[in-house]
């Protein structure tokens, strides 16, 4: 006789062996067509379901993704969790893709908390290429160049009197000081309202932006003055977004090149003198009068050492901004699938070797030559998309598979950011002296992008002379009283 009561057991084991073989032969295949199919940069050793995941430093990438790429080669890819990036190591790859291939190469990989759940999607820096970015795009663009690039300048140049007086104030506190200059400037065009020295709200900008919508000044600023059929296209949490994004995107990124920049002239003061001599040529060697935006044809080295500054630490995204890949592509025998994330490592470009002459020198002498006046040539710190930006018959001779124009997702402010740093970095260098403190120098490979407060690194600043405060006594005074 069968015991009848033993069948089911025997059944269930080998059904579950079965299916269990099964799928490991399912994973096996899978695998081998994957194998077949796709073929990547050499993968950089991690443990299994959380890939490299740990091995990343959680801030201060660059100097981790550096030393990868001196050891892989111009790629390399990493598994973080479930998705594949690969980095991009030189110029020329990451032209050949994140540029010439920009249609296909520049939406963005989901970011579940950042975007979802804590932007509700509405981070512009963080979206995904449709009609959403799209339109939030235009808007920023309208915002930010062309004719309204005008719009910064008046504010520009207040603020960056009031930097000089907040230096000669309080020479102490000259990272506040730049702060609250790359904040007044936007917050100015944004919301009509100036910040203050320490202001409070400016130190709460990155915990939240409602704040900012809730305290918006009526009266003339750009949130009032902007009627434009887009905006009036955009639900509300798109345009908090809108005008929150650009206080983001527009405040840290001044402020951090501006501290590059003086970490720069603390530990290679050569060049410094070189600043001086062509800045006295122009406004007098017994400071008679503040240089000013209209000098700038006959102050190159100034735009010289701002190009050098976004190039010598890029610490604003020192393993650059991730994007995603929206189909299958081939590049140079390898074979990527549609989801691979891209970045350029933006930390192991500026300081190879292979691309600059003494890169780790803030040397602003590389930049003096033909591509001087066009600032996002010779470095990637706004990101890739120059040719698709600068050139509307790009894709004539770039012809991706999709219209490049959709293909720009290079900082958006970038004119904004430049003019702000040079205004700036022109007065100071003009009017004051920064000095390392004593036995104390800076490691200028781990300059922190936020302090807490604190200075990011050491320095002594000074004014450069009795008549250059008296100078800054009777320029800057007016702009430090104005209110609105
Ligand atoms: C001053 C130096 C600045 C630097 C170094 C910088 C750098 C960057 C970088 C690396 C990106 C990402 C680009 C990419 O994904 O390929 C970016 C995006 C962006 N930046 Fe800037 N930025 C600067 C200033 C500004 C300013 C002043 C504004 C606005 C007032 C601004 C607005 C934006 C916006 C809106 C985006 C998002 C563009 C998009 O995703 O379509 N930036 N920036």
């Amino acid at each position: 006789m069968i015991d009848a009561t033993a069948l089911p057991d025997i059944g269930y084991t080998t059904i579950a062996l079965g299916l269990i073989v099964l799928g490991m032969f399912h994973v096996a295949y899978a695998s081998y067509q994957w194998n077949r199919k796709y073929k990547l940069p050499p993968r950089v050793p991690g443990i299994p379901i959380l890939g490299n995941s740990l091995q990343v430093p959680a801030v201060q990438q660059g100097p981790w993704a550096k030393d990868l790429a001196a050891k892989y080669g111009e790629m390399f890819t990493c598994k973080f969790g479930a998705s594949t990036w690969v980095f991009l190591n030189s110029s020329r790859v990451v032209t050949d893709l994140l540029e010439r291939r920009a249609g296909i190469y520049s939406s963005r990989p989901p970011f579940p908390m950042t975007q979802d759940v804590m932007s509700r999607g509405g981070r512009i820096v963080l979206m995904p290429y449709g009609d959403r970015w799209r339109l939030v795009r235009r808007v920023m663009h309208n915002i930010l160049s062309g004719r309204n690039q005008d719009i910064f300048q008046p504010f520009q140049d207040a603020e960056s009197k009031q930097l000089c007086w907040d230096y000669l104030h309080n020479p102490e506190r000259w990272f506040s000081a730049n702060g609250r200059y790359a904040n007044s400037v936007i917050m100015s065009v944004v919301f009509g309202r100036r910040s203050q020295l320490d202001d409070k709200d400016v130190e709460e900008l990155f915990e939240t932006v409602e704040l900012f919508l809730e305290q918006q000044q009526p009266g003339v600023n750009l949130v009032d003055a902007f009627p434009s059929k887009e905006i009036a296209q955009m639900d509300e949490i798109t345009k908090l977004f809108v005008f929150g994004s650009l206080m983001e995107a527009g405040s840290d990124t001044s402020r951090v090149t501006l501290g590059q920049i003086i970490a720069g002239a603390i530990t290679y003061p050569d060049w410094v003198q070189r600043a001086r001599d062509q800045l006295d040529s122009v406004c007098g060697s017994n400071a008679e009068r503040l240089p000013n935006s209209e000098d700038r044809a006959r102050l190159p080295y100034i735009t010289a050492i701002v190009k050098e500054g976004f190039r010598w630490r890029p610490n604003i995204a020192e393993i650059g901004a991730p994007t995603v890949l929206i189909k299958d592509d081939e590049y140079e025998g390898y074979r990527f699938p549609k989801g691979t994330v891209f970045t350029w490592n933006a930390w192991a470009i500026a300081l190879s070797p292979e691309e600059y002459e003494q890169p780790e020198r803030f040397w602003p002498e590389r930049f003096l030559n033909d591509d001087l006046e066009n600032a996002l040539k010779g470095h990637w710190a706004f990101g890739p998309g120059m040719l698709a930006l600068l050139s509307p018959f790009a894709c004539l001779f770039f012809p991706s598979p999709l219209s490049q124009a959709i293909g720009r997702r290079v900082c958006a402010g970038w004119k904004v950011g430049e003019t702000n740093v040079w205004i700036a970095i022109a007065r100071l260098l003009y009017c004051f002296d920064f000095h390392e403190v004593p036995g104390k120098p800076i490691d200028t490979m781990r300059i922190p992008q936020l302090a807490g407060g604190a200075p990011p690194f050491p320095a002594r600043v000074s004014v450069r002379s009795p008549a250059h405060a008296e100078l800054i006594r009777r320029d800057c005074e007016a702009a430090v009283k104005i209110h609105y």
